[in-house]
């Protein structure tokens, strides 16, 4: 077919779509999130807040913020037949696993996730009524997703679901639901419920990255929006994604002891091994968020004590940013060098990292999702070409005269 161009590899310097929600400067290291330098956001905001920003475009008033806030914790309840669906998982499945499920599932707990009911211009900006529906939507996936993931971590725990407490922060509730064992007058640490809503901040979107791509592939064939949540999480499940996170400890606890570090950094120049948490398609200088997890880690170690991987992490960042090997190909630490480690301290399991990449961005995800089903002209299915490079025509062969 003349006139189709193949993509580079991997879409590299493809834009899709045009975005208003965040915008990312590869070269000099800048995040915003609607024009808001994430290092501000991380400094004066908070999770929820930001979640209402990078949805609805700007920040909450006093009252609208309350709304937003009271529908998103309201809606932290989850139907007593999930649970079924969580305990039919094995203690040892992998929480993404059972996320990408539980998210899959809950479109059939409701009405509007209808094949039927879902047609063009399901939501219009000119229909209040329209907008609401979505926003409960909305409000659902974002409430559901501390839930969700507190339920599949009390699976790997083997202890019984705990229900979303009332009056805690988005954070706080979440490690409520994870941590409580019963005792009467548990209140979490606001020291790593603060640490976590600003880690939420930071992971809340990105634009267009491979798991935002992929919620809005799926999305633009109307399907409903907790199908793209599913979508979603599948792909950041990945390794070379948001499972980068587990992927760095996995690569500390192998490296072992700091002295260890300059054989394993000759081993990825042979290309034996992937330094992870190193490396961004965007980010050509440094990933801002690096810095920023990097301060939040100090303050999480104050409290639950240095991890004794930390020393053989900075002796791996500070060789790694020193080679040439790695700076001649702009590698620097991402958003996922760090974070793994604060996450270790706090006591989660390795493969419950990804997990809490997940949580904060779904909000990233829907602001997406919204943004399309709101587009000018109504949403447009993705159905990309391909340029055939197969065999030209060629006729049947019996299976007897074959060799
Ligand atoms: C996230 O897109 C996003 O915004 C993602 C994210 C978000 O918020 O959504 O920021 C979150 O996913 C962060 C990235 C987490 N992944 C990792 O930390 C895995 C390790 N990183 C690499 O796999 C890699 O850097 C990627 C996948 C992140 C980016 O890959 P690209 O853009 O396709 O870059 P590339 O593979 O073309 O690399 C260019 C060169 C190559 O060398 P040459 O073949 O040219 O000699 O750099 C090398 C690569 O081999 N390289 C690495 C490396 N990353 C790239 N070599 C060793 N270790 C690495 N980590």
């Amino acid at each position: 077919e003349r006139g189709l161009r193949v993509a580079d590899k991997g879409f590299l310097n493809t834009a899709v779509i045009t975005s208003e929600i965040t915008y990312i400067d590869g070269d000099n290291g800048v995040l915003r999130y609607r024009g808001y330098p994430i290092e501000e956001l991380a400094l004066h905001s908070n999770f929820l807040e930001v979640a209402y920003l990078l949805i609805y475009g700007s920040l909450p008033s006093r009252p609208n913020f309350k709304v937003f806030q009271r529908e998103v914790m309201t809606h932290s309840i989850v139907h007593v037949d999930a649970e079924g669906l969580f305990k039919s998982f094995r203690y040892d499945a992998h929480p993404m696993a059972i996320l990408s499920s539980a998210f899959s599932a809950l479109g059939s707990f409701y009405e509007e996730a209808n094949p039927s009911l879902r047609g063009q211009n399901l939501f219009t900006k000119s229909d209040p009524a329209s907008l609401a529906n979505m926003d409960k939507q909305i409000y659902r996936i974002i409430g559901k997703a501390t839930t969700f993931a507190a339920m599949a971590y009390r699976v790997r725990q083997g202890r019984p679901f705990v229900t979303p407490p009332t009056g805690l922060s988005y954070t706080a509730s979440f490690l409520y639901q994870m941590d409580h064992l019963g005792q009467e007058d548990y209140v979490p640490s606001p020291t790593l419920a603060k640490a976590l809503d600003i880690l939420f901040i930071l992971h809340a979107d990105h634009e267009l990255n491979a798991s935002s791509t992929t919620v809005l592939q799926t999305g633009s064939s109307l399907v409903d929006p907790y199908s793209c949540m599913a979508a979603g999480i599948a792909s950041l499940y990945g390794p070379l994604h948001g499972g980068a996170n587990e992927a760095v400890i996995r690569m500390l606890i192998s490296i072992g002891h700091p002295e260890n570090v300059p054989a394993f950094l000759e081993s990825v120049k042979k290309r034996e091994r992937v330094l992870s948490g190193f490396g961004h398609r965007v980010y050509k200088t440094s990933d801002p968020r690096s810095f920023i997890i990097r301060k939040i880690a100090d303050e999480v170690f104050k409290e639950t004590g240095e991890d004794e991987l930390l020393k053989t992490a900075m002796v791996l960042h500070d060789l790694a940013m020193k080679d040439e090997y790695f700076t001649s190909r702009k590698l620097a630490p991402n958003v996922d060098f760090w974070s793994g480690l604060i996450y270790r301290a706090m006591g989660f399991p390795m493969d419950f990292f990804p997990v809490l990449f997940v949580v904060p961005r779904v909000v990233g995800w829907l602001a997406h999702w919204r943004q399309m089903m709101l587009q000018p002209g109504g949403v447009k299915i993705w159905r990309p070409r391909q340029v055939y490079v197969g065999e030209t025509k060629r006729d049947y062969v019996p299976m007897e005269q074959r060799v």
